[in-house]
């Protein structure tokens, strides 16, 4: 009988004296027990190999590609955010030869008087477009199984998380799409046929869709066919591309920038368990915790693995290695313990030994900093003091960082 989540929570281990003793497998140990020590050999080999680990593992496959991508445009407004901006949104098309359709709508702004098309920010939001922004005639969007609008009361109440003015003026394009509206987080069994899967696998029961596909692989393919889009858009250099997200959707940036190398920087804010974090630590948020709250984010066999993260053949810094050697910003919270800040740091520092392949270094210390003390590097970290949140100083590091990537 699986524990409820009440009890899950009592057991919960926050004391750093009780983190077990662990092993950590290092991603350039080879199945054949040799070791990898050359870019070469882990981008021509190596990496594949652990990809299709997370593939069948972890994450599932991404759903494939639909018969066809069609991008409409429903609107234009070249005045927005106190006429600093152009704002689009896209209603992004996906259709089947059979008929079978999906849709979801996007919302971009771009700098208005930027002399080159600028780099482009992009993730996925919580609680639909209308709620990242202040402006009042955005089109409200993120819907329940039911098709029911979320959240028809919160216009503006994820201001903070987006920033969209400053991202602006510090000369960037930035865009955003509910995630809901992509594979709908309600842990409903219906969700699996109500998200993008339905388009590929409308006959195959839930249970066994579960075995190779999951939520986070619906997102970060949601993310991937946004800068389909935005691949379109003259307006804006798709080529200059960061893909950020916050908790679930932190974890979703991370495999989005694993399986889409256009990702040039990748932001994990605050991913924790099943994102940036170690699963071996088992220091806040643990493999039952996440299983029982959400098993469609992952893949339905890591239940095997409840209460035996000892026995992973693998660790979270594996995830942050196939992101190499592009740059990767691991962004963790004081307040936040559930996701564990210390496993958070430890994955980049273990996943700099692949980083160092490149001549690049990675994290470049193995000691953590103090609170709103980042380091920089191709791997940078920061821990802010504060509650879980994506906020205008976690933005501050990461337009830097966009800044230090583009040269700006
Ligand atoms: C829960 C869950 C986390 C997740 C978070 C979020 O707290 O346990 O794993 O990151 O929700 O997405 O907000």
């Amino acid at each position: 009988m699986p524990r409820s989540q009440e009890e899950i929570r009592k057991d919960i281990n926050y004391d750093e004296s009780k983190v077990p003793v662990f092993k950590l497998p290092s991603p350039l140990e080879r199945p054949d027990g040799g070791r990898v020590t050359t870019a070469y050999e882990w981008v021509n080999r190596r990496r594949g190999e652990v990809l299709d680990f997370y593939k069948k593992e972890v994450y599932g496959q991404l759903p494939p590609r639909p018969d066809r991508i069609r991008f409409e445009t429903l609107s234009v407004r070249d005045n927005a955010l106190g006429n600093t901006a152009i704002r689009k949104e896209i209603r992004i098309h996906f259709e089947m030869n059979s008929a079978r359709s999906h849709s979801f709508v996007m919302l971009l702004y771009i700098p208005k008087n930027a002399k080159l098309p600028p780099p482009v920010f992009l993730g996925l939001n919580f609680k639909g477009n209308h709620a990242a922004t202040d402006e009042p005639d955005v089109m409200m969007t993120g819907r329940n199984i039911a098709g029911e609008l979320l959240e028809p009361d919160g216009r503006g109440n994820q201001v903070h998380r987006w920033q969209f003015r400053e991202t602006i003026q510090c000369g960037y394009a930035s865009a955003t799409a509910c995630y809901h509206d992509i594979y709908p987080d309600f842990c409903s069994e219906e969700g699996w046929h109500r998200s993008v899967y339905g388009l590929f696998y409308p006959e195959e029961p839930a249970e066994s869709i579960h075995k190779h596909a999951s939520s986070i692989s619906a997102w970060a393919w949601g993310l991937s066919r946004m800068l389909d889009c935005l691949e379109n858009e003259p307006s804006v250099d798709a080529s200059k591309a960061v893909v950020h997200g916050h908790s679930r959707l932190g974890k979703t940036a991370l495999w989005a920038g694993a399986t889409d190398p256009r990702f040039r920087l990748v932001i994990s804010n605050d991913s924790g368990c099943g994102g940036a974090a170690l699963f071996k630590r088992c220091f806040g948020e643990n493999l039952e915790a996440i299983l029982a709250l959400a098993p469609y984010w992952f893949v339905s066999d890591l239940q095997r693995y409840i209460n035996n993260e000892a026995a992973l053949p693998f660790d979270q810094h594996w995830l942050i290695s196939l992101i190499a050697p592009r740059p990767v910003c691991i962004a963790s919270a004081t307040g936040d313990l559930w996701a564990d800040p210390k496993g958070e740091f430890l994955s980049g520092v273990y996943a700099s030994e692949v980083y160092r392949l490149f001549g690049a270094e990675g994290l470049g210390t193995e000691t953590m900093p103090p609170p709103d003390q980042p380091v920089t590097g191709e791997i940078s970290y920061h821990l802010r003091t504060g509650k879980h949140d994506q906020t205008r100083e976690d933005w501050l590091h990461y337009w830097d960082l966009a800044g230090r990537l583009f040269g700006r």
